[in-house]
């Protein structure tokens, strides 16, 4: 699956594109570029992310694998975010979000001890949903009235987005060069982009 010419970000751009589609396809992302997705299944979605965003965030932070080290940095955290948002709804975070989310923190959990670079892969589909979200903040902003509190997560990096973006994948494609570490970081992103695709088909909308 490796491409030696590539470099490792744009190979998981290029072997994850089509799974990126398939997710903006999917009703809860179009009612959401839309500005027509029902506020409870906004939260829920939130409700659902936020253990998963905790538990991957826990287990980078501790890892002793030097590609995580290499690539891991304490302003990638978007937990507190989420936590800001779920307290402004007065809800909480939900790690048995069925069927999605106890799979992940699995996933994550039996990853990190088998091949602890794997999850970069998971990092790199969560960073770069940044991307869009740049594109959904004020339409969430816009849909539920909200400034700060309620959209933090959606908003995370704001203006700092692209920087934040250049900076992590120049940390990823420096760390993981030999083609079986790029193999599983790439096998990795394509598991968690099926998973987080598996949570969206069942954010009850
Ligand atoms: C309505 C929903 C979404 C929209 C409109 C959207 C939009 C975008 C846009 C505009 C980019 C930048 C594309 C480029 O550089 O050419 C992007 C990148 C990306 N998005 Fe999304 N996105 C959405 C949902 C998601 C979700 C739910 C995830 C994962 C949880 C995700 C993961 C990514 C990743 C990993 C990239 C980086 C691709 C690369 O390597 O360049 N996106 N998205």
């Amino acid at each position: 699956m490796s491409n030696p010419i590539l470099s490792l970000s744009a190979q998981l751009r290029q072997e994850t594109w089509s799974q990126h589609q398939s997710l903006e396809a999917t009703e809860f992302s179009r009612r959401l570029l839309a500005q027509t997705l029902p506020i409870h299944a906004y939260t829920a979605q939130l409700q659902a992310y936020a253990p998963i965003h905790a538990h991957l965030e826990a287990l980078c932070a501790a890892s002793e694998h030097p590609m995580v080290q290499a690539v891991w940095r304490d302003n990638l955290r978007k937990t507190l975010f989420i936590q800001e948002d779920l307290d402004f709804f007065g809800l909480s975070p939900r790690p048995d979000f069925p069927p999605a989310t106890p799979r992940i923190l699995d996933w994550l959990q039996k990853t990190s001890q088998a091949y602890p670079e794997g999850l970069l892969g998971a990092l790199y589909v969560l960073e770069g949903a940044t991307l869009g979200a740049r594109i959904l903040h004020p339409k969430v902003c816009a849909m539920y009235g909200l400034t700060q509190a309620g959209c933090a997560y959606y908003g995370a990096y704001r203006h700092q987005t692209p920087d934040h973006w250049i900076a992590f994948k120049a940390r990823l494609d420096k760390a993981v060069v030999k083609p079986g570490e790029v193999t599983q970081v790439i096998g990795a992103a394509r598991d968690f982009f099926t998973y987080i695709g598996e949570l969206f088909a069942h954010v009850p909308i």
